[in-house]
């Protein structure tokens, strides 16, 4: 796009500047195309609406991000499905984080929109029937790619293929999408794979067991003292309440049971992996895994706080009765997308029921604790060696 050798002193002279260089400014980002992509309906009925053109605009450019999200957690996915390298966590990291940070600006657009009044949207929302953001593909897609089941999605929401019609380009992207790993998936198999699982090396699972049962057998014993009874019924009831929830965990029946309902999404294996990941994030090896459970959470708050602000612009907009463009219930049907179903790491935000005070924290053996550090035991460097000879420090010494 820009000239190696400056083009400044030639157009001063009123060269042509794309003669040598190639290609400039509009070209490259084909301007021509983009910017007159903007075709308000209003003007075409011959009644234009000055609003319509911000309402174009804020689409097209939520359209543009969209793309970019895809893009990313094309590459993400594609990493994640090539036997991840933990030298590659930095990247995964550093794009996941580029999403992150995308979808806050889309957070925040929904907020120049608002500056729209509905009487001025009355004027132009009549023309644009059937169209609808329900018909938006790329959103679909990127559901998808995250790894929004069609299972998970409330009911109106399970045909959504069906508006796309015999575009078959749209058919084969959105059968594509359903069908190959979605980014849940593959993290899934990337925290199966967490070192310290194994069962005949440190065995975590097995640790955390022993002190998930030895906490409760604590509170057991402290419940048994309370001289009040009905603190001690209540303290009772909190007690086995609590037990229930470590069964789900516990018994893999039960944590099948909960996936098959939809309110588990990962696998029983890399749930543990995520527990152990989140209770041993100051090991080396597992700040970056942490982080990257923690950007994964972020980007469904995010959708999720998307969803939130798109359902309350509807409501102002066209109020909580008025049915979509698309044909739903319009705020209604929002509204029922705002619940965990649509949330694809679900799992980690309820990670937190299961962690344990820090002091039963099942300790690291030497053994483990050295595969969990890339760098090692300390080891004697050069300089303490002739330290040690000499009984001095030779770089303080030289000095
Ligand atoms: C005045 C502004 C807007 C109104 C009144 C509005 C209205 C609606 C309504 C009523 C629906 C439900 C489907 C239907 O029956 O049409 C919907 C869905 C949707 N809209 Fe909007 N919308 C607005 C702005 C936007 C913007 C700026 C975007 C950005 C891309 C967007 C993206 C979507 C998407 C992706 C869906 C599907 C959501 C889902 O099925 O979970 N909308 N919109």
């Amino acid at each position: 796009m820009s000239c190696p050798a400056s083009p400044y002193d030639r157009a001063q002279e009123g060269e042509q500047l794309d003669d040598e260089c190639g290609m400039l400014y509009g070209e490259y980002l084909m301007l021509d195309k983009v910017l007159e992509a903007q075709r308000p309906l209003g003007e075409v009925h011959k009644a234009p609406v000055h609003d319509e053109h911000l309402f174009i605009v804020t689409h097209q450019a939520y359209e543009l991000w969209f793309k970019q999200i895809i893009w990313e957690l094309d590459s993400v996915r594609g990493v994640f499905k090539s036997v991840l390298e933990e030298s590659q966590t930095l990247e995964i990291l550093k794009r996941l984080n580029r999403v992150v940070l995308i979808l806050k600006v889309l957070v925040d657009q929904v907020m120049i929109l608002e500056t729209m009044t509905p009487l001025d949207f009355m004027e132009f929302r009549n023309y644009l029937r059937p169209a609808s953001g329900f018909q938006s593909l790329q959103f679909r897609l990127l559901e998808n790619k995250l790894g929004v089941k069609q299972d998970n999605r409330v009911k109106y929401n399970r045909n959504y293929a069906k508006v796309f019609g015999n575009d078959e380009e749209a058919i084969r992207k959105i059968e594509e999408s359903e069908a190959e790993p979605s980014l849940k998936d593959l993290v899934q198999n990337w925290l199966e794979r967490t070192p310290g699982l194994e069962i005949e090396g440190f065995d975590f699972w097995g640790k955390y067991h022993k002190a998930v049962n030895e906490i409760l057998k604590e509170e057991q014993e402290k419940v048994n003292k309370e001289k009040n009874e009905s603190l001690k019924r209540h303290k009772l009831a909190e007690l086995e309440h609590r037990k229930e929830v470590y069964e789900s965990i516990f018994r893999p029946e039960v944590h099948e049971a909960l996936v098959s309902r939809g309110d588990r999404r990962f696998s029983h294996r890399a749930l543990q992996g995520a527990i152990m990941i989140t209770l041993y994030r100051d090991e080396p090896r597992f700040s970056q895994p942490h982080q990257i459970l923690t950007l994964l959470m972020d980007i469904d708050s995010l959708i999720t706080k998307w969803r939130y602000n798109h359902m309350l612009m509807v409501q102002r907009m066209i109020g909580s009765s008025q049915l979509g463009t698309g044909g739903s219930s319009g705020y209604q049907y929002l509204r029922s997308t705002l619940s965990d179903r649509y949330k694809v790491f679900v799992d980690l935000f309820n990670l937190s029921t299961f962690l344990i005070p820090r002091s039963y924290i099942p300790a690291l053996d030497e053994a483990t604790k050295s595969h969990l550090c890339y760098w090692g035991p300390l080891k004697q460097t050069k300089t303490d060696a002739l330290k040690e000879q000499n009984g001095k420090n030779p770089l303080l010494d030289s000095i």
